[in-house]
């Protein structure tokens, strides 16, 4: 139950979602509903082919239809030296075709009328002479010699676009040398969109008069993306105001600057009018950023006993036509190397290849800290393999594998040092929790019976809050993050952070970190985000980095406050600074409990009778750089049935333990987790984005590419374990990817563990039924 936002020390308790009365009326405000004097819409014209030569262009009917003002292509940007655009993983990336197009729905052209509908007809009028050429959709061809390059602009004869290691390969290669066990397994993990409820959008609105755009964008980095079009566009940084209004979903597919940002942009310049762009279904799915499209191999040298020596894993990425992940720039792969997960592996060794092919661009961090849902996802399947190869308990190899809780810190083989850590504990609440001995009896009996029935476990360890200036930027800029506290002469508070919420609640749970600091209620506390002209600056919030980053430097902030109101008290309670103490809720002089002042009379004494010499006022901002990430982890447990006739999987139980630190908000918390398995279902079951081989997209809206309903939707049961992390200043740990990090492995392993006595030791995602009933059908099980 939520508890009221009066409430003082509110940290850890399920404060009511201050956001919530605004979203259930339906009174949030989208990209959408801002409508502007005069403005005008834009819709872009595609290519209806993967690769072609683009012989000709003609606008000339289209610029003729009704309502339009403008027709842009990329000949027009090029003249503007706008054609191409830097993407975060620093590639180039064509805003409009120019020469030729690399895939299917690529940006070809932009019509912009006055009205909506109008710039939808013209768009059908734009007629584009192409030539087509060769494909090549499958990254694995893309590498062969004799393969079309695709990407003519860049100075080299092949696809392959960057080669990443990490570990020690000659230690690595010794230990599997000599290893009594070595199992092998290929592993894909399937192209996947984040899939927002809200699709990418934006309005520009230059303003001739005073210089200055205002630049209304989806947005999930707002800061990050002013410096990014101060950059292409050459306009000043401080000229350019970026807002994100309330926004309906990212999961990091809001995070990368799409083309048709760019063409709004250039339009309202050259018409001097706001311009809106929104995208359809279609669009969002097809061309802005997907997740995922990993082919991992494994290879895990172990003891006869299944207790593991090293670790190889070997990955082509398929980025599509352009790089354009969003990855911390030392990073390519994002932190894959995360890989060796909660397991004590003497050594490891990653090679990660990205490759060019005739599809959409992207790579982006989908609920995920840059590729770690990748590398969970295979450490815990392969883990399973291992554990039926030498013939031990999946749960009991784990065990055996742990890094220990005294390990900790714990420098992993890849070079991650994991901040803290109780693998042990997690995993025996799971267990106890869903009773695991029982359902071993249960699947038992059933087997004997010639039932389905599977128990899938993933103990995956995350690594979020990027992060440490040390070690992360984005094109160079650091990713710290910020907050900035302003406290009012009656002691009401606006906080502002650099991050971007789009709906995991951070105007609750920032709010609560403060008003805990400042003995204050959540109540006292507005939160806001997502306006570059009065947040400070700040990389903003994806692969569950804002509570390790904006969380600490929202408390830290609020600490530094704290500092002066201490001051500010002595002066009221006539004593010494050092005499005074905080309780949490009042300062009071040292033995005298009775003479107490809370932050709102030290707030009306900030600005009408401070001490001598003391500045007025009561604000602060702090820029937290974290020393190191933050590394949450879970034991998750799934119980699933087959039913022999369809191959219908059902998820009978799922449970999730997580370990996410100190926990700041439990519901909140939940919600998360909630959301994240949801998600995690859905890529186990249900997702990918296939391409025929002539690179035509065959899931291009939600008819083909499936979103769970409430129905689809198994129960989720909860729970935690809480290890602080030492290096953050309220101990919190980030949590919104977790469930989505670590669930796909947990209904993968159920899956194969149903089907084991048939021989089968892995399943591809997504698990279509009829996948399953293939298998059954093989193996006689049905007819
Ligand atoms: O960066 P993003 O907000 O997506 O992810 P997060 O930092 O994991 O936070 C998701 C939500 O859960 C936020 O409202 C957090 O403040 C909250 N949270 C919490 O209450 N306790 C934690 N230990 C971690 C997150």
């Amino acid at each position: 139950m939520a508890v009221r936002q009066t409430e003082l020390r509110p940290l850890g308790k399920s404060v009511g979602r201050k956001e919530d009365p605004r979203f259930i009326r339906g009174k949030g405000r989208y990209i959408d509903d801002i409508v502007l004097p005069g403005m005008l819409y834009m819709c872009l014209v595609r290519s209806p082919y993967a690769h072609a030569r683009i012989k000709s262009i003609d606008t000339s009917e289209a610029m003729q239809a009704p309502g339009v003002k403008l027709v842009i292509t990329g000949e027009d940007l090029a003249a503007m030296n706008l054609a191409w655009m830097p993407t975060m993983a620093n590639d180039q990336q064509m805003v409009l075709a120019t020469g030729k197009v690399l895939y299917q729905y690529q940006e070809v052209a932009a019509v912009i009328a006055e009205t909506r509908e109008q710039a939808v007809d013209a768009a059908q009028l734009v007629y584009v002479d192409y030539e087509p050429l060769p494909v090549v959709v499958d990254p694995f061809k893309a590498l062969e010699p004799d393969a079309p390059i695709l990407r003519e602009d860049r100075e080299q004869k092949s696809n392959l676009i960057f080669h990443w290691e990490a570990g020690d390969k000659e230690a690595t290669e010794e230990l599997f040398r000599n290893a009594p066990v070595v199992v092998k397994q290929d592993v894909r993990f399937p192209r996947v969109h984040p899939s927002p409820l809200e699709p990418c959008g934006c309005i520009a609105d230059y303003n001739t008069a005073t210089g200055k755009l205002t630049w209304y964008v989806t947005s999930q980095a707002p800061h990050a993306h002013r410096t990014v079009l101060s950059l292409v566009s050459g306009l000043p940084e401080h000229q350019i105001r970026v807002i994100s209004p309330d926004v309906g979903g990212g999961f990091g597919n809001k995070v990368p600057v799409y083309p048709g940002y760019v063409c709004a942009v250039v339009a309202s310049l050259k018409l001097g009018k706001p311009v809106k762009w929104i995208e359809t279904r279609t669009e969002n799915t097809t061309s802005t950023g997907f997740a995922r499209d990993y082919h991992m191999t494994a290879e895990i040298a172990a003891e006869e006993d299944g207790r593991v020596l090293a670790l190889r894993v070997k990955t082509i990425a398929d980025h599509g036509a352009f790089d354009a992940a969003a990855d911390p720039s030392k990073f390519p792969a994002g932190l894959f190397s995360i890989v060796t997960g909660s397991y004590n592996f003497k050594e490891a060794f990653v090679e990660v290849d990205g490759v060019y092919t005739n599809k959409a661009p992207g790579g982006v961090a989908y609920r995920c800290s840059f590729r770690v849902t990748e590398a969970a996802y295979l450490i815990e399947r392969v883990m399973d393999v291992l554990a039926r190869r030498v013939g031990v308990d999946p749960a009991e190899l784990r065990k055996r594998n742990f890094i220990r809780k005294e390990q900790f810190p714990y420098k992993s083989p890849t070079g991650w040092t994991y901040d803290s850590g109780d693998y042990e504990k997690t995993l025996a609440l799971a267990l106890e929790k869903i009773g695991y001995e029982e359902l071993r009896k249960e699947q038992a009996e059933k087997r004997a019976r010639g039932e389905l029935m599977g128990i899938g476990i993933s103990t995956f360890t995350e690594v979020v809050g990027a992060g440490p200036s040390h070690t992360f930027d984005i094109m160079g800029i650091k990713m710290f993050d910020s907050a900035q506290i302003r406290v009012h002469p009656t002691g009401k508070v606006i906080a502002r952070l650099g991050v971007r919420h789009q709906g995991q609640g951070h105007e609750t749970t920032f709010a609560q970190i403060i008003a805990q600091e400042l003995g204050l209620s959540t109540d006292d506390v507005i939160v806001e985000e997502g306006d570059t002209d009065t947040a400070p600056y700040g990389l903003g919030t994806y692969a569950s980095r804002s509570t390790p980053t904006a969380g600490g430097a929202a408390a830290l902030c609020a600490r530094r406050i704290r500092e002066k109101a201490k001051k500010i008290a002595a002066h009221l309670l006539e004593v010494g600074e050092e005499d005074v103490v905080f309780d949490g809720v009042a300062f009071s002089a040292k033995g005298l409990a009775s003479r107490t002042v809370t932050m709102k009379d030290i707030a009306f004494a900030a600005y009408t009778n401070v001490p001598e010499g003391m500045e007025p006022g009561l604000e602060a901002t702090y820029y937290y750089d974290p020393p190191n990430l933050t590394f949450p982890h879970g034991a998750y447990i799934a119980v699933v049935d087959i039913d022999k006739g369809t191959g219908a999987v059902k998820v009978r139980r799922f449970l999730a333990v997580d370990d996410c630190g100190t926990v700041i908000n439990p519901m909140i918390v939940e919600g998360q987790v909630h959301g994240g398995l949801t998600e995690g279902f859905a890529i186990a079951f249900m997702q990918d984005i296939p391409f025929d081989e002539d690179g035509n997209c065959l899931a291009t809206n939600w008819m083909d590419y499936l979103v769970p309903t409430a129905l689809d939707t198994p129960k989720w049961e909860t729970d935690r374990t809480v290890t602080p992390s030492p290096h953050h200043p309220i101990g919190a740990k980030g949590v919104g990817e977790s469930p989505n990090v670590g669930s796909p492995a947990a209904f993968v392993n159920a899956v194969v563990d149903a089907l084991a006595p048939l021989g089968v030791e892995h399943i591809d995602m997504p698990i279509f039924p009829w996948k399953v009933w293939k298998i059954l059908r093989e193996h006689g099980v049905t007819e």
